[in-house]
């Protein structure tokens, strides 16, 4: 049964008296994992196309404006920067790093058992932390490695070159040795697909504490999420504002476009609840979401929308409003993160999109 707390308590006041930091900490929610009792902060910053000169000063910020959760991984390539940040913001005597929960992920191109501890070691460095409060396996497949670059290994013709190897059970046996050891204090999954949560729920000792997959109204994944809580499993929303900036991304990193993409903050809907109640149509789509005890965590490197972005709870949208934006739902339709900008990802055995894969399969007989 997930809970979402309030918890006023557990932050040690040793921060500015700040107005508003303090009304921002009281406005804070958490929820709790399960096996561990961790309380997980329910609105994170995401940190995806974050650039660490960027970004660095900005994880200060949000320290300050009361973020506690910050969500990073090997691929997005800040994690010195975020170490950096927060390294500073204790040595200002600001908090201490029981008061953070930081999430990261091992990579595509380190998803083996022979590979975690490198990964996961080299990340604790760049974090410059001795544990991280989550680490995720960021996608069920995995790419042979360029040992020099720790990037994937691509073809002549662009294709990447896929392990045909992976072995989930294998992986996530080895995690639980880095939990046991403490390394890592909670674990989860990100991008899976029920049958591959469930082969790894069924083998586990210490069983998927939390899954992390693109949500939001245009792709709401009920049913994936009626699964997660069934088995007590925590869902975090990734691209929860329908991710506004991926598409130039795709298209300048990798030449690829996805064919619709959504722009959430401007359908009617969202739009007029947003009016409503005076609030931002991203305060509405994230509030939507940690309603339904999801936890969100939206990117911004902007002051103004770090702080709207957490400023979520002062206001309850009633059954019609939730309504209107469940009815927005596109099911498959909805998904912006079918990772096909990595050329071939779709022949890879646990490339987890059987909807995508099928609909690839239909275009080319
Ligand atoms: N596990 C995975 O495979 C995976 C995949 C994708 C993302 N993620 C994680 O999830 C996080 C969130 O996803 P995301 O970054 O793709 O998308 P998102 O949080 O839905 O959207 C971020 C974009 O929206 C803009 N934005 C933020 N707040 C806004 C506001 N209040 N009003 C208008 N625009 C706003 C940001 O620009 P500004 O910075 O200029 O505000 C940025 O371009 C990532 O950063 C990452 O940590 C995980």
């Amino acid at each position: 049964m997930l809970k979402i707390l309030q918890v006023r308590s557990i932050f040690r006041a040793t921060v500015s008296c700040n107005h508003s930091y303090h009304s921002t900490i009281r406005n804070m929610k958490f929820i709790k994992l399960s096996q561990t009792d961790a309380l997980m902060p329910t609105v994170g910053l995401g940190t995806w196309q974050a650039e660490p000169d960027v970004l660095q000063p900005v994880i200060y910020e949000a320290l300050e404006l009361g973020y506690r959760h910050i969500d990073t991984a090997f691929n997005y390539n800040n994690e010195e920067a975020i170490g950096n940040a927060v390294k500073k913001w204790i040595d200002d005597g600001k908090g201490v790093r029981s008061d953070l929960f930081i999430t990261t992920k091992l990579p595509h191109v380190g998803n083996r058992a022979s590979d975690v501890e490198k990964f996961l070691n080299l990340q604790l460095k760049r974090l410059q932390t001795a544990y991280v409060d989550l680490y995720l396996i960021h996608v069920p497949f995995g790419f042979n490695c360029d040992h020099t670059t720790l990037t994937p290994k691509v073809d002549a013709d662009g294709n990447y070159e896929l392990d045909m190897e992976t072995d989930h059970i294998a992986t996530w046996k080895k995690l639980e040795d880095c939990q046991k050891s403490g390394l890592i204090r909670n674990l989860g999954l990100s991008n899976f697909n029920e049958a591959q949560i469930q082969a790894i729920w069924e083998s586990a000792t210490f069983k998927p504490q939390v899954l992390q997959v693109e949500l939001h109204a245009y792709f709401q994944q009920q049913e994936l999420r009626n699964y997660c809580t069934e088995h007590d499993i925590v869902v975090t929303a990734y691209a929860p504002l329908g991710s506004p900036g991926a598409k130039s991304h795709f298209v300048n990193k990798y030449k690829y476009s996805p064919g619709v993409f959504p722009d959430l903050l401007t359908v009617p809907e969202v739009v007029t609840i947003a009016k409503k109640f005076g609030k931002t149509p991203a305060q509405i789509l994230l509030h939507f979401l940690v309603q339904q005890k999801i936890v969100v965590i939206p990117k911004s490197t902007n002051k103004e929308r770090l702080q709207a972005n957490m400023d979520l709870y002062d206001f309850e949208m009633t059954q019609d409003d939730m309504n209107l934006l469940i009815r927005l739902d596109k099911g498959e339709k909805g998904r912006i993160f079918n990772f096909l900008f990595w050329k071939g990802v779709e022949n890879h055995p646990e490339y987890p999109f059987k909807e995508v894969k099928k609909d690839i399969c239909t275009e080319s007989n």
